[in-house]
């Protein structure tokens, strides 16, 4: 298993992959393309089965206005391989590389309010839920959670 950086050979793969998982919701290739060229950190996970094989992916960026504060604005793992750990894993893997940057306050990010496993998983590395919630933050018109996590406390 390995976390990689994800580059242009990899846009198919992630779209369907985002498609499969996302549906509505799903963030269109133009967009990936363009989260590809330009993020914070654009992370694949992979495992090695007979070929390569991405199960997984998260995409960090810089928020516009707070140059301290970065967003997870796209996170998944492959359905078929889900509850196993793979999610912790590639989300602990982020935070550590965020961490040691030094240069980072906060980590935030927008779940969908009924998504009880990713809250419970944000939860486990201490993401605060903000109690306002965002409404209509989804193409399908669904409400969000905006969830920060503070890096110095
Ligand atoms: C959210 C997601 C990335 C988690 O990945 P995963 O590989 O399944 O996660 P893990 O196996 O590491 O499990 C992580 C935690 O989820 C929580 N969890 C898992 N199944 C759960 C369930 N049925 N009910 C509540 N919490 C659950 C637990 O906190 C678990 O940690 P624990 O096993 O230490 O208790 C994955 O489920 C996914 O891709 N979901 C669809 C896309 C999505 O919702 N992305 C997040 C958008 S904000």
């Amino acid at each position: 298993m390995e976390i990689k950086d994800v580059d242009s050979r990899d846009l198919k793969k992630i779209v369907n992959l985002e498609q499969k998982i996302f549906k509505e919701n799903a963030f269109s290739e133009d967009l990936m393309e363009r989260l590809i060229e330009k993020n914070f950190f654009f992370l694949k996970l992979e495992i090695n089965k007979l070929k390569k094989h991405i199960i997984g992916f998260i995409i960090v960026i810089k928020e516009k206005d707070r140059k301290d504060n970065v967003n997870i604005v796209n996170f998944l793992i492959d359905s078929k391989f889900q509850n196993r750990g793979y999610g912790s894993y590639l989300l602990q893997h982020v935070i550590e590389k965020i961490k040691n940057l030094k240069i980072i306050k906060k980590i935030i990010l927008n779940v969908q309010l009924s998504n009880t496993i990713a809250i419970t998983l944000y939860e486990k590395f201490n993401f605060k839920r903000n109690p306002l919630i965002v409404e209509n933050y989804y193409h399908s018109g669904k409400d969000a959670y905006l969830m920060e996590l503070n890096i110095y406390s």
